[in-house]
């Protein structure tokens, strides 16, 4: 192995623990540094971490031993972050979506693209087992022709356990922007990109209480749509029904189908790596587990990142980020329009992953932890 990857974390909020927790695992990735607008939560962040720093944001972007700089901020500030990085000739992996909007998106992928930097983006779920288990059966054609998905996500809403959730009913935020991209990313992973969309949404509230933390009880506004639903047009034909709400108690629908000519697959929540991958046959009665045959195994949040070793744009990257924000705004665009709206953007589908675990490749049998980014107690791989 050569020299590890040096990253820098902007934005210790909520997520980057989970980052943490992974690039702790992963002997390829070396975190030097974190930062934060409060530059408290930097030095509480870093703490538990002999070795790794806490600096000022600017001083972070300028610090000349990080390659990549890891954008946790939220998604009005992903732009921002991202141009200053790429300005300072470093890669950029960002949370998800992009940015708030495709033309600040693209704005981050041209400035890229002139500084011959690369731009790599959330969701890496859909590198692990379930969506690459999935993708593997549909190309195995052990469903036949794909023609149709269906994409469910239903919750009453992140305010009831998030302490500041006032960015998911902000521009950039809302069920859509927020869960969208790992649905997107996967139905795009397996299927193809999309060409055109169909949308209808709806807003149930004008406010929302917060439930936990030090606000809570504090109400805030919601100025972005709270369910939205719609129909993708993929290039290849199938189409992708998707619904996302924050508007709903509970829901008993799979996260995703995916049906075919000769039988249908129920694909694991896109918002984890792994989980079980069904498969009905036509003429069989019941859905039988497929053995998990592609995608990294005990993966986390920051997995993604290891493809900047390599010279290919990573397949969490930034190509497929941008047509899944223009999928989804386009989505909201058709519903606002009341009329289909076409896709300007396109992109390959990511290469696969083999299956393999990303802390050991190359590495023998055992991994090679990094004593000081032991966490004291990690938090799970998922959210909410
Ligand atoms: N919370 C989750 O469960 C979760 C899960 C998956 C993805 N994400 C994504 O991760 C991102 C962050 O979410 P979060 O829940 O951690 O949010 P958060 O509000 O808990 O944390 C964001 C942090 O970024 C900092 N920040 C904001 N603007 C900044 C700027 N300009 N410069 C430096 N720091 C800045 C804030 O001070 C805060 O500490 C979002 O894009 C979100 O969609 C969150």
């Amino acid at each position: 192995m050569g020299q590890p990857l040096t990253v820098g974390i902007v934005g210790c909020g909520a997520i980057a623990a989970q980052y943490l927790r992974t690039i702790g695992r992963l002997p390829q990735v070396r975190l030097v540094a974190v930062a934060d607008l409060d530059p408290e939560r930097a030095r509480a962040t870093a703490r538990p971490y002999p070795g790794v720093e806490a600096l000022g944001v600017a001083e972070l972007i300028a610090d000349p031993r990080i390659q990549v700089v890891l954008n946790l901020t939220v998604p009005a500030a992903h732009a921002e972050i991202a141009l200053r990085a790429i300005a300072a000739g470093k890669d950029v992996y960002c949370e998800k979506p992009l940015a708030a909007t495709s033309q600040d998106a693209r704005r981050v992928l041209e400035a890229a693209r002139e500084a011959g930097v690369r731009v790599g983006c959330a969701p890496d779920t859909v590198l692990g087992t379930g969506t690459q288990t999935a993708r593997a059966a549909i190309d195995d054609g052990l469903i036949g022709r794909p023609v149709a998905a269906t994409a469910t996500m239903m919750t009453p809403g992140h305010e009831r356990w998030h302490p500041n959730p006032d960015f998911y009913y902000a521009p950039g935020g809302g069920p859509l922007l927020d869960m969208g991209p790992y649905y997107v990313s996967s139905l795009v992973t397996m299927l193809g990109p999309v060409s055109t969309v169909i949308g209808a949404a709806g807003r149930t509230r004008a406010k929302r209480t917060i439930g936990s933390g030090p606000r809570q009880g504090e109400e805030i506004p919601v100025t972005v749509d709270t369910h939205v639903t719609g129909v993708l047009v993929h290039e290849s034909g199938a189409l992708s029904t998707l619904v996302m709400s924050f508007d709903a108690v509970a829901t008993q629908a799979p996260n995703i189908e995916v049906h075919g000519e000769q039988g249908s697959l129920v694909v694991p929540d896109p918002n984890h790596f792994d989980g079980p991958v069904l498969l009905t046959r036509l003429g069989e009665d019941a859905a039988r587990e497929l053995p998990v045959s592609a995608g990294y195994t005990e993966a986390g949040r920051g997995v993604g990142l290891i493809d900047f070793l390599s010279d290919r744009e990573p397949r969490a990257g930034g190509t497929l980020a941008f047509h899944v924000l223009d999928v989804m705004e386009s989505l909201l665009a058709s519903a606002h329009a009341g009329r289909s709206v076409d896709v300007e953007s396109t992109c390959e589908r990511p290469a696969t992953v083999t299956l393999s675990n990303p802390a050991t490749r190359g590495q023998g049998a055992s991994p090679r932890s990094q004593p000081f980014l032991r966490s004291p107690s990690p938090p799970p791989n998922s959210c909410r």
